[in-house]
């Protein structure tokens, strides 16, 4: 399948998002710890070339524990702050706090040499379209409101949300569409689902998330749907995960008139228990 993106809002976005990264000091970016590279958008770091970041491999709870131990010495490494989070349990949630303010050490001496003490840092959630930006938005600003005591509240007329004295998030968060001329950044988007699925062909695609997930996970296919041992060689071909698919339907109980593997369906049962993890933790790109 060709794998193609098409933004919608994009321009008018990226503007709000320039004007809005100018009051802030700290970039929150969220990636998707399933598939860390292809979740960012390489415009970012021109974006806030000048300010502090922190990378948070959200959806933590979905990937391999193995990979996002590789995934947060890398990004170390390149000179981030990284975590760990699951947005959607809160787990990691906590030590967010303390790394916003590691982040942004410098910044906080350079204020205090110059007698400005106890300005708020400024932050902004950035990532791209599904990386779960609201749900992060939502379990950080209630969990430090809770810690400090204060109600979450939004200043009228203004968009920050003030977490404690030292820190202000915008309640709004930057949104950066995925950029890729290589068509296994496009396809795993979409495996994601941080694709626009009306232009996904569901088989293919499932066909394409097979092919993948039994180069890198080779028992998870055929533990899930109990297929017979060695049903699939170690690197399938289109040819192979198309009957591999067939398969996943009859285990399944699809079928169509006259009793006919209905591989749509099987397609979207695949394809949603990736995404939901029932296929196990899994991350599809390696460092
Ligand atoms: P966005 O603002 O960046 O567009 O993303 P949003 O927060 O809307 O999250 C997109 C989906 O990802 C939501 O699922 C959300 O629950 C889920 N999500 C966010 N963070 C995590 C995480 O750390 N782990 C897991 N497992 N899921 C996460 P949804 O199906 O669209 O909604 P819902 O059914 O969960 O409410």
């Amino acid at each position: 399948m060709n794998y193609q993106w098409y933004p919608g809002h994009m321009t008018k976005a990226v503007r709000m998002m320039q004007e809005n990264i100018k009051l802030d000091d700290l970039l929150i970016e969220l990636v998707d710890a399933r598939i860390p590279f292809s979740s960012r958008n390489p415009d970012i770091q021109e974006l806030g070339s000048n300010k502090s970041r922190i990378v948070l491999l959200n959806k933590s709870d979905l990937a391999d524990p193995a990979q996002n131990a590789l995934w947060m010495r890398y990004f170390e490494e390149q000179g981030a702050h990284a975590l760990e989070v699951n947005s959607k349990s809160g787990a990691g949630i906590k030590r967010v706090g303390g790394l916003v303010q590691e982040a942004c050490k410098e910044k906080i001496e350079r204020d205090r040499k110059r007698g400005i003490v106890n300005r708020p840092i400024r932050a902004m959630v950035v990532g791209i379209p599904n990386v779960g930006k609201s749900t992060f938005i939502n379990s950080f600003a209630g969990k430090a409101c809770t810690k400090t005591g204060n109600k979450p509240g939004v200043t009228k007329g203004k968009q920050w949300i003030r977490l404690n004295k030292n820190l202000e998030l915008l309640d709004t968060p930057g949104i950066l569409w995925p950029k890729f001329e290589d068509q296994d950044v496009g396809m795993r988007l979409a495996f994601i689902g941080s694709m626009n699925d009306e232009i996904i062909q569901e088989e293919e695609l499932a066909w394409d998330l097979i092919r993948e997930i039994q180069t890198l996970y080779p028992t998870a296919l055929t533990e899930r749907y109990a297929l017979p041992e060695n049903a699939i060689s170690a690197a399938p071909d289109t040819q192979e995960a198309a009957q591999i698919l067939e398969q996943i339907a009859v285990q399944r109980k699809c079928f169509g008139k006259g009793e006919t593997p209905d591989t749509g369906r099987a397609a979207q049962l695949l394809i949603d228990d990736f995404r939901s993890g029932r296929l196990g933790r899994m991350t599809l790109e390696r460092r």
